[in-house]
C-alpha cells in the first residue's frame, strides 16, 4: 500500500458553513450566554463572534448584540443568517469586521462577551493584554465582561503520538459529504502553547476512507489560574465572579477543566498594577 499523502492544510476559520457543521454538537454554552443576556438590558458587545453561534441566541432574548470578528469568512456566514431573520430580529444584531485587540467603538456596552475558549487564541502577552483592555474600555459603568475558557488539567502536559489520530467525531459537511474528524496535539510546556491539529478524513457511508485528508491547525495559549488573574489585574479588570462551570454551581477551583469569569472595570483604575 502506498503511504498516505500528507494532509492539505487550510485556515481553521476559512469557511463559516464548515465551522458550523464541525461544531454542530457544541451548544452547552448557549443557555449560559442566554442567561447572561437576560441579566442585562443590553447592549452587548461580543468579541470574536464568528458565525454568530452565541450572538443570535443572546439577541433572541430581546437585547441588541454587536458582534465583531476578524474573519471575513466567518462574518459572511453570520451575515447570511442575519439576513434570514425577520426585521425585528435583524435590527437587534449587528456584525462588524475588526480585530479584538484593537477595535475602539464609540459606544459603551452593558456586557462584553468572549466565549468558547477564544481568549486562548491570544498566544502573545501583548495581544492577550490588548484584548482584555478592549473589553474594559467598552464596558459602561457596572457593565460586566464574560469569558469562558479551558483551564489546564495535568494531562495537558502529555503530548500525544504525532502519528496518532484521537477523539473521532462524525461530521456532515455543508455539501452533504461525510467526514471523520480527529485531533492531535503537541504541548510546548515552555511557551504554554498547545498546538492542536484537526484532521478531516472524507469517508463513504460505510466509513471507508475516500482519499485525501485535510487538516487545520489551532495554536492555543494555556492560561494557568494565577497567570490569568494577573493579566486581568494588569488590564484593569476586577473579577466579580469566577466558577468551575457554566451553570455557576461551583466556585473556580482550577480542577474542573473550565473557567467561567465575570469581571468589571476596576474602579479608579490608573493603569498601574497594584501589589
Ligand atoms: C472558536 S471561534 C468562536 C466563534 C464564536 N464565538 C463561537 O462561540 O462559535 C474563534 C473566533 O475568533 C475569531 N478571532 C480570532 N482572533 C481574532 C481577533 N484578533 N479579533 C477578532 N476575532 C478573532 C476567529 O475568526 C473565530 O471566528
Amino acid at each position: 500500500m502506498s503511504p498516505k499523502p500528507p494532509p492539505r492544510f487550510r485556515d481553521h476559520y476559512a469557511d463559516g458553513a464548515w465551522y458550523d457543521a464541525e461544531y454542530v454538537h457544541i451548544g452547552g454554552d448557549i443557555p449560559y450566554y442566554e442567561q447572561v443576556a437576560c441579566e442585562t438590558d443590553g447592549p452587548i458587545l461580543e468579541l470574536a463572534c464568528g458565525t454568530g453561534r452565541l450572538t443570535f441566541p443572546m439577541a433572541a432574548t430581546g437585547v441588541k448584540v454587536v458582534g465583531v470578528d476578524n474573519s471575513t469568512a466567518m462574518l459572511a456566514r453570520a451575515e447570511a443568517k442575519r439576513a434570514a431573520l425577520p426585521p425585528s430580529g435583524r435590527a437587534r444584531v449587528e456584525f462588524r469586521f475588526g480585530d479584538m485587540r484593537k477595535v475602539r467603538f464609540k459606544e459603551e456596552f452593558a456586557a462584553v462577551v468572549l466565549g468558547f475558549n477564544t481568549l486562548m487564541h491570544m498566544t502573545d502577552d501583548d495581544d492577550l493584554l490588548a484584548t482584555l483592555e478592549t473589553a474594559r474600555v467598552h464596558l459602561e459603568e457596572d457593565g460586566l465582561f464574560h469569558v469562558d475558557l479551558h483551564t489546564p488539567l495535568p494531562e495537558i502536559a502529555l503530548n500525544r503520538d504525532p502519528e496518532g489520530r484521537y477523539d473521532p467525531e462524525e461530521m456532515i459537511a455543508p455539501n452533504g459529504d461525510r467526514y471523520i474528524v480527529t485531533e492531535n496535539n503537541q504541548y510546548d510546556a515552555r511557551r504554554q502553547i498547545n498546538r492542536m491539529w484537526f484532521y478531516y478524513q472524507k469517508v463513504d457511508r460505510d466509513g471507508y476512507d475516500l482519499g485525501e485528508e485535510q487538516a487545520t491547525l489551532l495554536e492555543l495559549r494555556v492560561l494557568f489560574p494565577r497567570e490569568l488573574d494577573l493579566f486581568f489585574r494588569m488590564a484593569g479588570l476586577e473579577m466579580v465572579g469566577d466558577w468551575d462551570d457554566l451553570e455557576r454551581s461551583a466556585p473556580f477551583s482550577g480542577g474542573g477543566g473550565r473557567r467561567v469569569i465575570q469581571a468589571r472595570a476596576r474602579p479608579g483604575w490608573t493603569g498601574i498594577v497594584l501589589p
